[in-house]
């Protein structure tokens, strides 16, 4: 499932890219991608000692960012669509933060946005009661701004430093865009969707039939 996200940032254009994970994966994760030179890309890795949320994580990789747009994608997201145009649209708007939408059927499992005038207004995460059907994935887009936004930020009730207070800081200073996704999307986050996820996986002709053998 980790080579999903690089496959996807390769496709994009994005060959320097920062991989965050904990002390348990990281060897395993290094053995699985290395340097990145079978990738076509440049790895650099990042440990978090902590469970400590997501915004946390995103903070490790703020000396590889060095004040440069950043395309973060969580490691248990997948996805169909291309990220091309995504870039793209995010290139041309200057500042400021973009996510990623997606109608769901069981929205109280994620961050949930709030839309009105062609504009994200609020995100809520894990509602009881969702104000939409509009599942905030983990694919964002951010400036060199959410390094100091996660400084100022407190970790919430689940004791985590959520990435969905990162998203309201955007909105609070009318700088959040949105894509939605026309194809599938997963996150793994229950049994059912894990197993969704790495059946959607399987099925991706990811282009690094090599690597592949190799393992
Ligand atoms: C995280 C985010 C949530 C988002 C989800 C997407 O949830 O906090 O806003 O909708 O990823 O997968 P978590 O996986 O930490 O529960």
């Amino acid at each position: 499932m980790i080579w999903h996200p690089v496959w996807k940032l390769k496709q994009a254009g994005i060959e320097e890219i920062a991989i965050v994970t904990g002390t348990e994966h990281m060897g395993d994760v290094v053995g699985s991608l290395g340097s990145g030179k079978d990738f076509g890309c440049r790895f650099t890795y990042k440990v978090q000692d902590e469970a400590g949320g997501i915004s946390q994580a995103l903070a490790l990789a703020e000396n590889f960012a060095s004040s440069d747009r950043l395309c973060v994608i969580l490691g248990d997201n997948i996805f169909q669509d291309s990220l091309e145009t995504e870039v793209a649209a995010y290139r041309s708007q200057g500042q400021g933060a973009r996510i990623m939408l997606k109608p769901v059927e069981d929205p109280h499992r994620f961050g949930v946005a709030e839309v009105s005038g062609g504009k994200v207004v609020g995100i809520e995460e894990k509602p009881k009661h969702p104000k939409s059907n509009l599942s905030v994935t983990g694919i964002y887009f951010y400036d060199g701004q959410v390094f100091d936004i996660i400084r100022q930020q407190k970790p919430s009730g689940r004791g985590e430093m959520e990435i969905t207070d990162v998203n309201n800081a955007y909105i609070e200073r009318g700088q959040m865009t949105f894509g939605t996704f026309q194809g599938w999307w997963s996150d793994a986050g229950t049994y059912p969707s894990l197993a969704r996820a790495n059946e959607l996986a399987l099925k991706e002709a990811m282009p690094f039939p090599d690597i592949a053998r190799k393992i």
